[in-house]
């Protein structure tokens, strides 16, 4: 009967649309967890205090009024989740490049973020210059691929433009000694993807991929395609497509293609992650209006061969 009472006491609050209340939503792995309420939000994370908190964003680069609305509710977001940082997925600047087009297309749209301390870390698309490592904002400094760490997650930025030699080497050197519990990769290209414009880059997932595999990389983040795709786990790996922060292509997302855990082509998006501790990573995938798309957590696991 208590059971009964809270289920309808559930229900009423969602379909009032009830900001005022603690809500709870299901997640993608069936569990529930607390959806918190602020003015235009609901959060699908847990909220814990030194957990590592991060937005994802790709394919953001064009000034126009769309990515201007992502940006703004990225800005209510971080009213109820405090994130520190934001990884860009590449092509962070579309057409030309000149001070005035970093400007529009990136510190424009995100001041509020950069008045807040928020850093962005970038990773170069296939539009962008190689000139942008050095732009103070993107925090490459100066490289096309790089690491960085934050509490017990490692984030590696790669080039997928060039998966060159070099670039595959520093990879196996950096993974083969890192200790952390989670690692991120974050790049353009999809390995995998159901874009009907682009969908699965099968040649870099050739060289990528069994490195991921080997060195345990739990989570991958990319764009290109101008949709949200979460794929259904390849050899214990976590591949996202957020490519839709910034421009969209509607409908994109090709059925059948035996990939999709969850899509969505209709608005852009964003995302928000929390790291808790070594066993759970927490999503919410977010449409430019402030709906939450898809939401859930990923169990820590290790790669499969
Ligand atoms: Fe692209």
């Amino acid at each position: 009967m208590k059971r009964f009472i809270f289920s309808v006491v559930t229900l009423v609050i969602l379909l009032s649309g009830s900001l005022s209340h603690t809500a709870y939503s299901q997640t993608a792995n069936g569990s529930k967890v607390s959806a918190r309420a602020h003015a235009g939000v609901t959060l699908a994370l847990p909220l814990k205090d030194g957990s590592v908190k991060f937005a994802v964003i790709g394919d953001t680069g064009t000034g126009t009024s769309k990515q201007h609305d992502v940006a703004e509710t990225m800005v209510r977001y971080r009213a109820a989740f405090p994130y520190e940082f934001a990884l860009l997925l590449g092509d962070n600047m579309y057409g030309s490049e000149d001070a005035a087009d970093f400007e529009k297309k990136f510190s424009d749209p995100y001041k509020q973020l950069l008045a807040q301390n928020v850093k962005f870390y970038a990773a170069l698309g296939n539009h962008d210059q190689a000139l942008q490592t050095n732009y103070v904002n993107f925090n490459m400094d100066g490289k096309e691929y790089y690491r960085f760490k934050k509490g017990n997650v490692a984030f590696y930025a790669l080039n997928s433009n060039y998966m060159d030699k070099k670039q595959v080497q520093w990879l196996n050197d950096e993974l083969a000694k890192d200790t952390s519990e989670w690692k991120v990769a974050f790049m353009h290209h999809p390995p995998y993807s159901s874009g009907g414009k682009h969908g699965s880059d099968k040649q870099l997932r050739e060289v990528i991929e069994p490195i991921f595999v080997k060195y345990g990389v739990n989570v991958v983040l990319t764009g290109h395609d101008h949709f949200y795709e979460r794929i259904i786990p390849q050899k214990g790996i976590y591949y996202f497509v957020s490519g839709a922060g910034g421009k969209l292509r509607s409908g994109d997302i090709k059925k059948g293609t035996g990939l999709t855990a969850k899509g969505y082509d209709r608005d852009m998006s964003f995302m928000l992650f929390e790291v808790v501790n070594g066993k759970q990573m927490h999503f919410q995938a977010i449409s430019r209006t402030g709906e939450t798309i898809d939401s859930g957590v990923l169990l820590h696991q290790k790669a499969k061969q």
